[in-house]
């Protein structure tokens, strides 16, 4: 084994009562980015994600539509499959929560907690918002409604099952205060702190199935099922055979990282979680990545606003890598981005048509025409040489730790920089006058070896984000679709003259709009 970190990602697993949009695409590429990066780096990767499929919220979307909750689910589970088969997610698992193999953990956990005590009967007496599946208490609410949505809620007053989460209070503060890379950005981890100041009430837990028979029945009072954000929670678990196969369970946990956005940190992720799993005698996954919001108009893009985009609209028009490259590009992690459809045009134009695009062919096409379609040895470098091949080197040198600070946006930053660099080299060093009878054979040997080399790093560098495109950028420079490893491919002067390369099709043909 490489003594490389292990990695367990996660995506949130979402609700099926709707259609994925760009906000779901987001956090599911950011995943497959972050998987594709580590396995590069030779890291053991473990990548899950999959679908929340009970609760109050899915029950009702079944009920609109005519058709039982599982009939509903089944449907619309092909939705979100399908999306991300269309983005060429790389997942190594879909976990769905109705399946047997998750729900029989949630009672093994639930069975277990009661056991010990850590579940309670108990009167509930407060509010419920369905479209954020949240309690709320009287003042938490807003003009009587959902302080989160906005929504009218829903009084509750009935018997339930509540969870001891106020003891874990103490030891939840301490361990967020100690580990200051438990949470990322570190302005979210400040908004738990502030959260874990007031004091924490226990959490109720269940729903009597007489009103909500949509979810997993509690192994030791049937007439109850189990409060969907408790099921959902335990899937990052689930999945990996926690209480059921020990030895592939500790491969893969602790050593999660749960992506998430971040309407999910708190109280869910950062505070309910931690809680349930050292209830449970398991430690408390590596880190939370609690990215912002896509918005429209400065409104958070959602199904409920009316303001989304199918990802597939965009995706037919401008093919799944620019998808994935222009959400990867545009968005710092942590901080909201706004999403248009002109903003998205123009960074397909300018960054992947021409700056990538461009690059790409004019260079090969000088190879074919001006080499026979053989990469030249490159004669002496001089001051423009290494310029940009030191600047490559120091980018290849540089990615992994901007992988590990999770600066995605930078690495494209800083990549699309050495193609603006590359492309004034172009133009500074004009190969076709030095083509022309009389012209300087030396030096456009050494100028084409230093553009091809170029573009076979940034096929290394991009591949994580564009794995299609790069791929096949890679098939014209000879190499394999697919990079080996990051940090053995990177480095510059690894292209051995005599390579025959070819031009191909446009790798990003221009869109009309
Ligand atoms: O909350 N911008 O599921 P969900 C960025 N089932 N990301 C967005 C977004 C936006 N405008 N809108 C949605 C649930 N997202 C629960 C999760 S996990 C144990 C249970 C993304 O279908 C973002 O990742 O409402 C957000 O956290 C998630 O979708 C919410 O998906
Ligand atoms: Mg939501």
């Amino acid at each position: 084994m490489s003594g490389e970190p292990t990695i367990y990602i996660t995506t949130p697993i979402y609700y099926v009562n709707d259609r994925p949009h760009i906000g779901h695409a987001y956090t599911t590429v950011l995943a497959d980015v972050m998987a594709r990066y580590h396995r590069l780096l030779g890291r053991p990767t473990w990548f899950l994600t999959g679908t929340d499929e009970h609760g109050q919220k899915v029950q009702r979307a079944a009920e609109r539509a005519g058709v039982s909750p599982q009939a509903h689910c089944d449907a619309m589970v092909v939705h979100f499959r399908r999306l991300w088969e269309r983005l060429g997610i790389s997942h190594d698992d879909f976990i769905r929560t109705t399946e047997p193999r998750h729900q029989e953990v949630v009672r093994t956990i639930l069975q277990r907690l009661h056991r010990q005590g850590d579940i309670y009967p108990g009167e509930y007496e407060g509010y419920y918002c369905v479209h954020e599946e949240n309690f709320w208490t009287e003042k938490d609410l807003l003009d009587g409604c959902c302080p989160d949505c906005r929504r009218p809620v829903e009084r509750i007053a009935e018997r339930n099952w509540f969870f001891r989460l106020s003891r874990h209070q103490d030891w939840l503060r301490a361990r967020v205060e100690a580990d200051p890379a438990c949470v990322h950005p570190p302005s979210r981890r400040n908004e738990v702190l502030g959260f874990l100041r007031r004091p924490l009430a226990d959490l109720c837990i269940s729903r009597p199935a007489r009103r909500l028979s949509w979810g997993i029945p509690l192994p030791f009072d049937e007439d109850y099922v189990c409060y969907v954000w408790f099921d959902a929670l335990i899937n990052y678990i689930s999945a990996v055979g926690a209480t059921a196969d020990e030895g592939r369970f500790g491969r893969w946990w602790p050593a999660a990282w749960h992506i998430i956005g971040k309407d999910i940190l708190v109280p869910s992720h950062a505070v309910y979680w931690p809680c349930m799993l050292r209830a449970a005698g398991i430690e408390p996954p590596r880190a939370l990545l609690a990215h912002g919001w896509w918005l429209v108009d400065d409104r958070k893009m959602s199904k409920s606003l009316g303001n989304v985009t199918d990802p597939l609209d965009l995706v037919e028009r401008y093919g799944a890598d620019a998808f994935r490259y222009f959400l990867l590009r545009e968005m710092v992690l942590g901080q909201d981005a706004s999403f248009t459809a002109d903003l998205f045009h123009r960074r397909y134009t300018a960054d992947l048509a021409n700056a990538l695009g461009n690059l790409a062919s004019r260079t090969l096409s000088m190879v074919e025409r001006y080499r026979a379609g053989r990469v030249p040895a490159p004669g002496d470098a001089g001051e423009a040489d290494h310029d940009l091949s030191s600047r490559a080197e120091a980018l290849a040198a540089e990615a992994p730790a901007l992988v590990d600070g999770l600066a995605f946006n930078g690495l494209l930053a800083r990549t699309w920089e050495l193609l603006s660099t590359a492309n004034g080299y172009v133009e500074r060093n004009r190969p076709w006058d030095l083509a022309r009878p009389g012209g300087d054979g030396s030096r456009l040997d050494t100028v084409l070896y230093h553009l091809v080399e170029v573009l076979r790093v940034v096929s290394v560098l991009a591949w994580p984000v564009m794995p299609t495109a790069m791929g096949s950028l890679r098939e014209r420079l000879g190499e394999g679709p697919v990079p080996a490893s990051l940090r053995g491919e990177a480095g510059w002067g690894r292209l051995g003259p005599g390579r025959a390369v070819r031009k191909g099709e446009a790798l990003f043909p221009r869109v009309e709009v």
